[in-house]
């Protein structure tokens, strides 16, 4: 029966929802009153921790239509079929601010997709960018303290973050597009997408293949100026969340183009940078982007803390014919997502409608842990097989059995297990080729950008780090020193 009067949590109407139960018109409120001790206990625990990086974001579902068929290259179900249609969540967000934060920070900004594909889901979460700032994931901590709050005097420290650059010079190249026109972009939809990382592809023959996703953006590119910035930040620091509502609300659907790099596995061992190195672009020229498809956002969630607070999207979701690669950034993200996501939601978090498969059914022997139960709107159980039967391998008739005819292809893996040094390699070319395509214009914004936070690190931090600049051109590190030089005098 559904009826439109206001329900305690066990469904029983309340008869009134606007006073407590007193003793008296002006006495004290009774134990006894269980609604009102409801409504208070449950807002107590209406927060859940925000999300340790990208805590500021927003999110929308769409539709992701194959044009280009990639079975040549992979098994993946979602990209076969010409005219094939696969539903997608995106989350947008910024990086190192807290969940109040404005949206127009000079930050990376967060581009996390999920496919909801008849294979289950496969979530491709990555940045604006298509490099980042460190290569071994055993940074990560250290680089996003220096992008948090000092632990003292809890504010944002720019000393910090320029002492860890100028002591991580494979920063410089992620560091260059940050600085540049293209560190803030105006709103979410006027942004390209990079899946960032190599990852891989294996297809029916059981050939691998190396990939790097991209998502070409079909609005005009945008970008916020310092100065504009500034001003959006103080007049409405929700304005890339407002822009998403209201394009969706009025149909003005935002659209990008899927494209992929490809490299046959064999060539990594000959490319001349490592392909596995996520500081490091591929060139377009020896892997042209290949098309795949187009992604269209065009239905906003109902319960944004429900959808978009609680998606727990991951690196580790991939699904048969898209596999991982090497690349140590990304093996340390396989564990950190879903280790942080059983911590800020909670063990069975995989069972909330965004994230349980939608397209196909879970089928495991998980069956306990808190609130575990949680009913799957897309289908019947959350689990699968025989309801009794939460062990493997069983010989009831409905159990469950392995998929074996999805095996990845083996990756062949040599050489000594050591603490291999991140410093050998070259930091400074591409972070170069990036400053050089710039206009002279651009390059000044950069150097003033640049030196507007970096005059306020130590002398011998800016000098570190006009160092690492004249490495990368010698033009680069001469503007950043007068920069300083004009801020200073
Ligand atoms: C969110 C860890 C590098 C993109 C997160 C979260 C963690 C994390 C713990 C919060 C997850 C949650 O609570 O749901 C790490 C670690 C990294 C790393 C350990 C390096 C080893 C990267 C890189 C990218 C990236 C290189 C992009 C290329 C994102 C995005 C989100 C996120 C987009 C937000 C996902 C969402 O919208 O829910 N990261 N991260 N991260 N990270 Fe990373």
């Amino acid at each position: 029966m559904n009826n439109n009067y206001i329900t305690s949590q066990n469904g029983a109407p309340v008869a009134d929802d606007q006073n407590s139960v007193t003793a008296g018109a002006r006495g004290p409120v009774l134990l006894q009153d269980f609604h009102l001790i409801e409504k208070l206990a449950h807002f107590n625990r209406e927060r859940i921790p925000e999300r340790v990086v990208h805590a500021k974001g927003t999110g929308v579902y769409g539709t992701f239509t194959v044009t280009n068929d990639l079975s040549q290259y992979t098994i993946a179900d979602h990209f076969q079929g010409v005219g094939k249609q696969t539903e997608v969540f995106v989350r947008f967000s910024t990086v190192g601010g807290e969940m109040g934060s404005a949206d127009a920070e000079r930050d990376p900004r967060g581009f996390g997709v999920r496919f909801y594909t008849a294979r289950g889901n496969h979530d491709i979460v990555g940045n604006n960018t298509p490099t980042f700032f460190l290569r071994d994931g055993i940074k990560f901590p250290d680089f996003i303290h220096t992008q948090k709050r000092n632990p003292m005097t809890n504010l944002k420290d720019p000393q910090a973050m320029w002492d860890f650059w100028s002591l991580n010079p494979e920063a410089l190249h992620q560091v260059t597009i940050l600085m540049s026109d293209r560190g803030i972009p105006a709103n979410y939809r006027q942004m390209h997408g990079y899946g960032s990382h190599t990852f891989s592809f294996w297809n029916a023959k059981g050939e691998r293949y190396w990939v790097k996703f991209h998502f070409r953006c079909q609005q005009p590119i945008a970008n916020l100026t310092e100065e504009q910035a500034a001003k959006v930040k103080g007049i409405d620091p929700d304005h890339a969340q407002r822009d998403i509502v209201a394009a969706i609300t009025d149909g003005n659907f935002p659209r990008w183009q899927l494209c992929v790099q490809i490299m046959p596995e064999a060539d990594a061992e000959k490319y001349h940078v490592n392909p596995f190195d996520l500081t490091k672009v591929w060139s377009h020229k020896d892997y042209p982007l290949i098309e795949v498809g187009m992604m269209e956002l065009n239905r906003l969630p109902q319960n944004y803390f429900a959808e978009v607070e609680q998606v727990a999207l991951a690196p580790s979701n991939l699904v048969p014919g898209v596999g991982a690669s090497p690349d140590k950034m990304l093996q340390a993200r396989l564990f950190a997502y879903a280790d942080a996501q059983r911590y800020r939601i909670g063990a069975n978090y995989n069972q909330l409608p965004v994230n349980c498969p939608h397209a196909t059914q879970a089928n495991h022997h998980q069956r306990a842990g808190a609130m575990a139960g949680t009913q799957c709107p897309y289908h019947q159980s959350q689990t699968g097989g025989d309801a009794a039967a939460n062990y493997g391998p069983n010989s009831v008739e409905t159990g469950l059995q392995d998929a074996s005819q999805f095996k990845e292809p083996p990756l062949r893996i040599d050489g000594d297990a050591d603490r291999y040094s991140r410093f050998d390699q070259d930091d400074f070319t591409q972070a170069g080729d990036l400053y050089r395509i710039f206009s002279e214009e651009e390059k000044q914004r950069l150097a003033d950008t640049i030196a507007g936070t970096l005059s306020q690190a130590s002398h011998d931090v800016q000098q570190k780090m006009i160092c690492h600049f004249s490495r990368a051109d010698a033009d680069y590190g001469a503007r950043v020193m007068a920069a300083l030089a004009a801020l200073t005098k």
